[in-house]
Protein backbone atom coordinates (compact mmCIF):
# COMPACT_ATOMS: atom_id res chain seq x y z
CA UNK A 1 0.00 0.00 0.00
CA UNK A 2 1.12 3.58 -0.97
CA UNK A 3 2.36 5.28 1.87
CA UNK A 4 1.86 8.73 -0.10
CA UNK A 5 -1.40 10.62 -0.03
CA UNK A 6 -1.17 13.22 -2.97
CA UNK A 7 -3.55 16.22 -3.42
CA UNK A 8 -3.51 18.01 -6.93
CA UNK A 9 -4.77 21.58 -7.14
CA UNK A 10 -5.76 23.06 -10.65
CA UNK A 11 -6.55 18.86 -11.67
CA UNK A 12 -8.70 20.41 -14.32
CA UNK A 13 -6.16 21.59 -16.27
CA UNK A 14 -3.71 20.94 -19.32
CA UNK A 15 -1.00 19.51 -16.80
CA UNK A 16 -3.53 18.22 -13.70
CA UNK A 17 -5.59 16.14 -15.91
CA UNK A 18 -2.43 14.11 -17.22
CA UNK A 19 -0.75 14.21 -14.06
CA UNK A 20 -3.82 13.07 -12.06
CA UNK A 21 -3.81 10.29 -14.53
CA UNK A 22 -0.24 8.98 -14.07
CA UNK A 23 -0.25 9.60 -10.42
CA UNK A 24 -3.20 7.17 -9.97
CA UNK A 25 -1.38 4.33 -11.82
CA UNK A 26 1.57 4.98 -9.62
CA UNK A 27 -0.13 5.37 -5.94
CA UNK A 28 -3.45 3.79 -6.79
CA UNK A 29 -6.77 5.68 -7.13
CA UNK A 30 -7.68 6.23 -3.03
CA UNK A 31 -4.17 8.14 -2.73
CA UNK A 32 -4.48 10.76 -5.39
CA UNK A 33 -7.36 13.16 -5.06
CA UNK A 34 -7.92 16.03 -7.27
CA UNK A 35 -8.75 19.28 -6.64
CA UNK A 36 -10.12 22.34 -8.67
CA UNK A 37 -12.29 25.15 -7.93
CA UNK A 38 -14.98 23.48 -10.73
CA UNK A 39 -17.42 21.08 -9.47
CA UNK A 40 -17.51 18.47 -11.52
CA UNK A 41 -20.53 16.29 -12.10
CA UNK A 42 -18.58 12.58 -13.37
CA UNK A 43 -14.82 13.27 -11.94
CA UNK A 44 -12.13 10.59 -13.17
CA UNK A 45 -11.36 9.82 -9.38
CA UNK A 46 -11.65 11.02 -5.91
CA UNK A 47 -12.67 15.07 -6.74
CA UNK A 48 -12.90 17.90 -4.46
CA UNK A 49 -14.05 21.32 -5.06
CA UNK A 50 -11.64 23.76 -3.86
CA UNK A 51 -10.48 27.33 -4.40
CA UNK A 52 -6.55 27.72 -3.59
CA UNK A 53 -7.52 31.24 -2.24
CA UNK A 54 -9.30 29.61 0.57
CA UNK A 55 -6.79 28.23 3.08
CA UNK A 56 -9.07 26.89 5.95
CA UNK A 57 -10.94 24.75 3.26
CA UNK A 58 -7.50 23.65 2.14
CA UNK A 59 -6.32 22.38 5.74
CA UNK A 60 -9.58 21.00 5.78
CA UNK A 61 -8.95 19.11 2.71
CA UNK A 62 -5.27 18.05 3.45
CA UNK A 63 -6.44 16.88 7.11
CA UNK A 64 -9.81 14.74 5.24
CA UNK A 65 -7.18 12.76 3.06
CA UNK A 66 -4.02 12.66 5.15
CA UNK A 67 -2.64 14.31 2.06
CA UNK A 68 1.42 13.90 2.32
CA UNK A 69 1.95 16.06 -0.67
CA UNK A 70 0.75 18.67 -2.57
CA UNK A 71 0.70 19.02 -6.25
CA UNK A 72 -0.25 22.97 -6.65
CA UNK A 73 -1.23 23.58 -10.51
CA UNK A 74 -3.94 26.34 -10.13
CA UNK A 75 -2.91 29.55 -11.87
CA UNK A 76 -3.74 31.91 -14.97
CA UNK A 77 -1.09 31.71 -17.41
CA UNK A 78 0.29 34.40 -19.45
CA UNK A 79 -2.34 35.66 -21.93
CA UNK A 80 -5.00 35.47 -18.98
CA UNK A 81 -2.80 37.38 -16.47
CA UNK A 82 -2.27 40.28 -18.82
CA UNK A 83 -5.76 40.80 -19.08
CA UNK A 84 -6.51 40.28 -15.13
CA UNK A 85 -3.28 41.47 -13.75
CA UNK A 86 -4.96 41.75 -10.27
CA UNK A 87 -6.84 38.67 -10.01
CA UNK A 88 -3.34 36.71 -11.65
CA UNK A 89 -1.24 38.28 -8.95
CA UNK A 90 -3.66 37.51 -6.05
CA UNK A 91 -4.51 33.85 -7.41
CA UNK A 92 -1.01 32.82 -8.11
CA UNK A 93 0.67 34.14 -5.38
CA UNK A 94 -2.22 33.47 -2.46
CA UNK A 95 -2.32 29.76 -3.52
CA UNK A 96 0.95 28.99 -3.20
CA UNK A 97 1.36 31.40 0.29
CA UNK A 98 -1.12 28.88 1.39
CA UNK A 99 0.38 25.48 0.22
CA UNK A 100 3.77 26.77 1.63
CA UNK A 101 2.33 27.43 4.87
CA UNK A 102 0.74 24.25 4.64
CA UNK A 103 3.97 22.57 4.73
CA UNK A 104 5.69 25.31 6.83
CA UNK A 105 3.21 24.05 9.87
CA UNK A 106 4.18 20.49 8.44
CA UNK A 107 0.75 18.95 7.87
CA UNK A 108 2.00 18.10 4.22
CA UNK A 109 5.71 16.76 3.82
CA UNK A 110 6.23 17.69 -0.49
CA UNK A 111 5.43 20.22 -2.24
CA UNK A 112 5.35 20.44 -6.05
CA UNK A 113 4.99 23.95 -7.77
CA UNK A 114 5.26 24.97 -11.32
CA UNK A 115 7.40 27.78 -12.36
CA UNK A 116 8.12 28.63 -16.59
CA UNK A 117 10.37 29.83 -18.88
CA UNK A 118 8.23 33.00 -18.82
CA UNK A 119 10.38 34.17 -15.69
CA UNK A 120 12.91 34.90 -18.11
CA UNK A 121 12.68 38.56 -19.47
CA UNK A 122 13.79 40.60 -22.54
CA UNK A 123 17.45 40.93 -20.88
CA UNK A 124 18.10 37.24 -20.57
CA UNK A 125 20.73 35.76 -22.78
CA UNK A 126 17.66 34.30 -25.45
CA UNK A 127 19.69 31.16 -26.81
CA UNK A 128 20.55 28.21 -24.39
CA UNK A 129 19.48 30.44 -21.29
CA UNK A 130 21.34 29.10 -18.55
CA UNK A 131 19.80 28.16 -14.90
CA UNK A 132 21.38 31.42 -13.56
CA UNK A 133 21.19 34.84 -15.50
CA UNK A 134 19.50 37.84 -15.43
CA UNK A 135 15.96 37.95 -14.95
CA UNK A 136 13.85 41.10 -15.49
CA UNK A 137 10.50 39.31 -16.79
CA UNK A 138 8.02 41.73 -18.10
CA UNK A 139 4.71 40.01 -17.46
CA UNK A 140 2.40 39.79 -14.90
CA UNK A 141 2.76 35.81 -15.34
CA UNK A 142 6.72 35.74 -15.16
CA UNK A 143 6.82 38.65 -11.78
CA UNK A 144 4.10 36.03 -10.46
CA UNK A 145 6.32 32.73 -11.37
CA UNK A 146 9.85 34.58 -10.27
CA UNK A 147 8.20 35.66 -6.99
CA UNK A 148 7.22 32.48 -6.53
CA UNK A 149 10.15 31.14 -6.88
CA UNK A 150 11.84 33.06 -4.31
CA UNK A 151 9.33 32.20 -1.71
CA UNK A 152 10.05 28.29 -2.61
CA UNK A 153 13.97 29.07 -1.72
CA UNK A 154 12.94 31.35 0.71
CA UNK A 155 10.73 28.32 3.02
CA UNK A 156 12.72 25.76 2.01
CA UNK A 157 16.43 27.87 3.38
CA UNK A 158 14.26 29.72 6.45
CA UNK A 159 11.58 26.56 7.53
CA UNK A 160 13.20 23.30 5.51
CA UNK A 161 10.17 23.34 3.17
CA UNK A 162 10.77 19.97 0.65
CA UNK A 163 9.64 21.91 -2.46
CA UNK A 164 10.30 21.26 -5.84
CA UNK A 165 9.52 22.96 -9.04
CA UNK A 166 10.00 22.58 -12.85
CA UNK A 167 10.08 25.91 -15.43
CA UNK A 168 8.32 24.48 -17.88
CA UNK A 169 8.67 25.67 -21.45
CA UNK A 170 5.64 25.56 -23.18
CA UNK A 171 3.52 22.12 -23.11
CA UNK A 172 2.09 20.01 -26.39
CA UNK A 173 -0.51 17.18 -25.45
CA UNK A 174 -3.52 15.65 -26.75
CA UNK A 175 -5.33 14.89 -24.30
CA UNK A 176 -6.09 17.98 -22.52
CA UNK A 177 -6.30 21.30 -23.74
CA UNK A 178 -4.35 24.37 -22.61
CA UNK A 179 -5.92 27.29 -21.94
CA UNK A 180 -4.51 31.00 -21.65
CA UNK A 181 -0.81 30.42 -22.53
CA UNK A 182 1.29 31.88 -25.52
CA UNK A 183 2.34 28.49 -26.45
CA UNK A 184 -1.14 27.19 -26.75
CA UNK A 185 -1.01 27.71 -30.34
CA UNK A 186 1.62 24.58 -30.31
CA UNK A 187 -1.74 22.64 -29.76
CA UNK A 188 -3.98 24.20 -31.47
CA UNK A 189 -1.90 23.75 -34.72
CA UNK A 190 -2.76 20.12 -34.35
CA UNK A 191 -6.03 20.10 -34.11
CA UNK A 192 -6.67 22.58 -37.05
CA UNK A 193 -4.50 20.56 -39.05
CA UNK A 194 -6.96 17.53 -38.58
CA UNK A 195 -10.29 19.39 -38.69
CA UNK A 196 -9.61 21.90 -41.04
CA UNK A 197 -6.27 21.71 -42.96
CA UNK A 198 -5.27 25.20 -41.97
CA UNK A 199 -4.39 27.20 -39.14
CA UNK A 200 -3.82 30.85 -38.84
CA UNK A 201 -1.43 31.50 -35.85
CA UNK A 202 -0.92 34.13 -33.63
CA UNK A 203 2.82 34.30 -33.70
CA UNK A 204 5.08 35.38 -36.23
CA UNK A 205 6.58 32.94 -38.29
CA UNK A 206 10.07 33.21 -36.64
CA UNK A 207 9.07 33.14 -33.10
CA UNK A 208 10.92 30.18 -31.58
CA UNK A 209 9.97 29.06 -27.90
CA UNK A 210 11.01 25.77 -25.86
CA UNK A 211 8.50 23.24 -25.15
CA UNK A 212 7.72 20.01 -24.62
CA UNK A 213 5.78 17.23 -25.37
CA UNK A 214 3.25 16.52 -22.36
CA UNK A 215 4.96 12.76 -21.50
CA UNK A 216 7.95 14.05 -21.04
CA UNK A 217 6.86 16.94 -18.73
CA UNK A 218 4.78 14.22 -16.71
CA UNK A 219 7.84 12.00 -16.31
CA UNK A 220 9.99 14.80 -15.57
CA UNK A 221 7.54 15.75 -12.58
CA UNK A 222 7.59 12.64 -11.23
CA UNK A 223 10.92 12.08 -11.43
CA UNK A 224 11.66 15.57 -9.70
CA UNK A 225 9.12 14.37 -6.89
CA UNK A 226 10.88 11.07 -6.50
CA UNK A 227 14.37 12.06 -6.31
CA UNK A 228 16.26 11.65 -2.87
CA UNK A 229 15.78 15.14 -1.27
CA UNK A 230 19.78 15.44 -1.21
CA UNK A 231 19.29 15.22 -5.43
CA UNK A 232 17.39 18.17 -5.43
CA UNK A 233 19.86 21.11 -5.07
CA UNK A 234 17.73 23.67 -6.49
CA UNK A 235 14.68 25.00 -4.74
CA UNK A 236 14.04 27.81 -6.83
CA UNK A 237 12.57 25.77 -9.85
CA UNK A 238 15.03 23.85 -12.86
CA UNK A 239 15.64 25.03 -16.38
CA UNK A 240 14.13 21.97 -18.80
CA UNK A 241 15.17 22.27 -21.89
CA UNK A 242 12.64 20.30 -24.29
CA UNK A 243 12.42 21.02 -28.07
CA UNK A 244 12.55 24.42 -29.43
CA UNK A 245 10.97 25.51 -32.87
CA UNK A 246 8.86 28.11 -34.33
CA UNK A 247 5.24 27.76 -36.29
CA UNK A 248 7.32 27.67 -39.79
CA UNK A 249 9.57 24.49 -38.46
CA UNK A 250 5.93 22.96 -36.39
CA UNK A 251 4.00 23.74 -40.07
CA UNK A 252 6.80 22.12 -41.81
CA UNK A 253 6.83 19.04 -40.01
CA UNK A 254 2.91 18.51 -40.01
CA UNK A 255 3.15 18.81 -43.57
CA UNK A 256 5.58 15.59 -43.75
CA UNK A 257 2.09 14.04 -42.27
CA UNK A 258 -0.27 15.88 -44.11
CA UNK A 259 1.10 17.43 -47.58
CA UNK A 260 -1.66 19.95 -48.08
CA UNK A 261 -1.44 21.67 -44.74
CA UNK A 262 -1.39 25.29 -44.97
CA UNK A 263 -0.33 28.12 -42.24
CA UNK A 264 -1.00 31.80 -41.90
CA UNK A 265 0.11 34.46 -39.62
CA UNK A 266 -1.30 37.01 -37.71
CA UNK A 267 0.07 38.21 -34.28
CA UNK A 268 -1.52 39.48 -31.93
CA UNK A 269 -0.33 41.04 -28.21
CA UNK A 270 0.68 37.53 -27.69
CA UNK A 271 3.74 38.48 -29.59
CA UNK A 272 5.38 40.78 -27.52
CA UNK A 273 4.86 38.03 -24.38
CA UNK A 274 6.89 35.09 -26.92
CA UNK A 275 9.67 37.98 -28.18
CA UNK A 276 10.14 38.42 -24.12
CA UNK A 277 11.07 35.07 -23.49
CA UNK A 278 14.00 32.40 -24.41
CA UNK A 279 14.26 30.74 -27.80
CA UNK A 280 15.68 27.74 -25.91
CA UNK A 281 16.96 26.99 -22.43
CA UNK A 282 19.60 24.99 -21.35
CA UNK A 283 19.41 22.25 -18.57
CA UNK A 284 22.64 20.48 -17.07
CA UNK A 285 21.77 21.01 -13.88
CA UNK A 286 18.48 18.83 -14.08
CA UNK A 287 20.64 16.23 -16.47
CA UNK A 288 23.21 16.01 -13.53
CA UNK A 289 21.30 16.34 -10.30
CA UNK A 290 18.20 14.21 -10.67
CA UNK A 291 19.30 12.53 -14.00
CA UNK A 292 16.71 14.25 -16.72
CA UNK A 293 16.83 12.83 -19.78
CA UNK A 294 14.41 13.91 -22.29
CA UNK A 295 12.69 11.29 -25.32
CA UNK A 296 10.92 13.72 -27.80
CA UNK A 297 12.08 15.53 -30.83
CA UNK A 298 9.48 17.26 -33.00
CA UNK A 299 9.71 14.99 -35.54
CA UNK A 300 8.40 11.90 -33.05
CA UNK A 301 6.18 14.33 -30.86
CA UNK A 302 4.61 15.31 -33.99
CA UNK A 303 3.44 11.51 -35.49
CA UNK A 304 2.73 10.71 -31.98
CA UNK A 305 0.06 13.90 -31.54
CA UNK A 306 -1.30 13.24 -34.61
CA UNK A 307 -1.36 9.91 -34.23
CA UNK A 308 -3.59 10.62 -31.35
CA UNK A 309 -6.06 12.77 -32.49
CA UNK A 310 -6.73 11.11 -35.11
N1 LIG B 1 2.95 27.88 -21.47
C1 LIG B 1 2.82 28.98 -20.59
C2 LIG B 1 2.20 30.15 -21.24
O1 LIG B 1 2.27 30.26 -22.44
C3 LIG B 1 4.16 29.39 -20.07
O2 LIG B 1 4.39 28.78 -18.86
O3 LIG B 1 1.67 30.98 -20.56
Amino acid sequence: MSTETILIMGANGQIGLELAENLRGIYGENNVISADIKDLKNPAGIYEQLDVMDKDRMYEVIKKYKVTQVYLLAALLSATAEQKPKSAWNLNMEGLFNVLDAAKDGIIKKVYWPSSIAVFGPTTPMENTPQYTVMEPNTIYGISKQAGERFCEYYHQKYGVDVRSIRYPGLIGYKSAPGGGTTDYAVHIYHEALKTGTYECFLSEHTALPMMYMPDAIRATIELMDAPAEKVKIRSSYNLGGISFDPSQIAAEIKKHIPDFTITYKPDFRQAIADSWPKSIEDTRAREDWGWNPKYDLASMTQDMLDNLK
